[in-house]
C-alpha cells in the first residue's frame, strides 16, 4: 500500500471503531440528541491523521493495528471534541467544519459544549477499556491515559487554546512575537500530535531511545502541522479545506504567517519537516510511512 492507500485504510478502521463506540453509547441510555451531535462531530470526515500516527508509530515495532486502534481512536475523540469547542461562537465562531455545518450550527451551543464534554470522557473510557479487555497491558494503558490527559489539559491543548484566545481577544501580550506563537502552537496542536507519535513506542513497551526519538519526531511534526494549517488559512481553498479560510487575518490572530510572512513561514515549515525526519534515522527504512506522513503534513492542501 502507498501512503494515500494506508491513510484511507486506517481511516476506515477508525471510522468503523468510532461508529461501534457511538452505537454502544446510544445503547447505554444516553440522550438521543446528544448522541446525534457526537456522531455529527466525529463521523464522516477529517483526515484522521492523529490515529494514523498512533497506528504507524506502533507498526514500527510490529504492533498490529487491532492492538493500537483503541488508543488511535482515543486521541481522535479528544481531537474531535477540541474542534467542536474551537468552533463555538465564544471561541473561533465557525460555521463550517469538515465540509459540514459545525456542531453548534447544526444543533445549538449547549449541545455542542456537552457533545464535546462527552467525547472527551469517552476517550478516557476507551483507553481504560484497553487494559480491562486485556488488549493492552496495564502499565502501558495507564501510561497512555496519563500522557493523553497531560497532552489534552491545561499545559497541553486546552492551555494552548487559552493562550491563543487571550492573545486574540484580550491582546495579552500586546505584541506577540515568534516565540510566543511557537509555544502556544506547540501546546494547542503539537501536544496531541506528539502524543500520537510517542504512543507507538508506549504500546510496544519501549521506554528508551525509541520512545524519545518518536517524541521528538512528534514535537517537530506538530510545529510543521500548525504552520501548514495557518498557511491553508492564508492561501487555501475553503471547499478543499472543508472549513472557512482567511479567518485568522479577519480575527487579527497572530500566527507565524502573520508575523513572518508567507515565504518565511514556508521556510520554517520546511525546517520543521527536516528536523522531524532526522529524528527517525534510527529506524532506517522501517520509518518510510512516518516520513511519508511528515511530507504529507508539510504539503497538504486540506
Ligand atoms: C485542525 O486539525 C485543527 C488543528 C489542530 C490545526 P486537522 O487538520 O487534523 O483536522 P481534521 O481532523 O482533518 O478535520
Ligand atoms: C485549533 O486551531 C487547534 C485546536 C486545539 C482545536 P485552529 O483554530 O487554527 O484550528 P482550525 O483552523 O479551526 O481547524
Ligand atoms: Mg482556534
Ligand atoms: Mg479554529
Ligand atoms: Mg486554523
Amino acid at each position: 500500500m502507498n501512503f494515500a492507500e494506508k491513510l484511507r485504510h486506517n481511516g476506515q478502521l477508525v471510522e468503523s471503531k468510532l461508529e461501534e463506540l457511538l452505537n454502544d453509547v446510544n445503547r447505554t441510555g444516553a440522550p438521543e440528541r446528544l448522541v446525534a451531535a457526537m456522531r455529527h462531530g466525529m463521523l464522516g470526515g477529517g483526515k484522521r491523521l492523529r490515529p494514523f500516527l498512533v497506528i504507524e508509530s506502533a507498526a514500527l515495532f510490529d504492533v498490529p493495528s487491532e492492538r493500537t486502534l483503541a488508543c488511535a481512536v482515543a486521541v481522535e475523540l479528544v481531537h474531535g471534541y477540541s474542534l467542536i469547542h474551537d468552533d463555538l461562537p465564544a471561541m473561533d465562531d465557525d460555521q463550517l467544519r469538515r465540509g459540514k455545518p459545525t456542531v453548534w450550527a447544526a444543533f445549538d451551543e449547549w449541545t455542542a459544549i456537552l457533545a464535546g464534554d462527552a467525547l472527551q470522557a469517552l476517550a478516557f473510557q476507551v483507553l481504560a477499556d484497553t487494559a480491562i479487555s486485556g488488549n493492552c497491558d496495564g502499565l502501558s494503558a495507564i501510561t497512555l491515559t496519563r500522557e493523553l490527559a497531560a497532552a489534552s489539559g491545561a499545559a497541553g491543548m486546552v492551555g494552548g487554546q487559552a493562550i491563543d484566545l487571550e492573545s486574540e481577544k484580550l491582546s495579552i501580550p500586546a505584541t506577540p512575537n515568534v516565540d510566543h506563537v511557537t509555544n502556544l502552537q506547540a501546546m494547542k496542536t503539537g501536544r496531541l500530535i506528539r502524543f500520537s507519535c510517542e504512543a507507538g513506542a508506549v504500546l510496544a513497551g519501549h521506554t528508551g531511545p525509541e520512545r524519545a526519538a518518536l517524541r521528538q519526531f512528534g514535537e517537530h511534526l506538530g510545529v510543521a502541522f500548525q504552520i501548514a494549517d495557518d498557511l491553508l488559512d492564508a492561501e487555501g481553498d475553503a471547499e478543499r479545506v472543508g472549513k472557512a479560510v482567511a479567518k485568522d487575518t479577519e480575527a487579527g490572530k497572530a500566527t507565524l504567517v502573520s508575523l513572518m510572512g508567507i515565504d518565511a513561514a514556508r521556510e520554517a515549515l520546511t525546517r520543521a519537516l527536516n528536523q522531524a525526519k532526522a529524528e527517525l534515522k534510527m529506524f532506517g527504512k522501517r520509518a518510510e510511512t512516518l516520513i511519508a506522513a511528515a511530507e504529507f503534513v508539510a504539503s497538504r492542501d486540506h
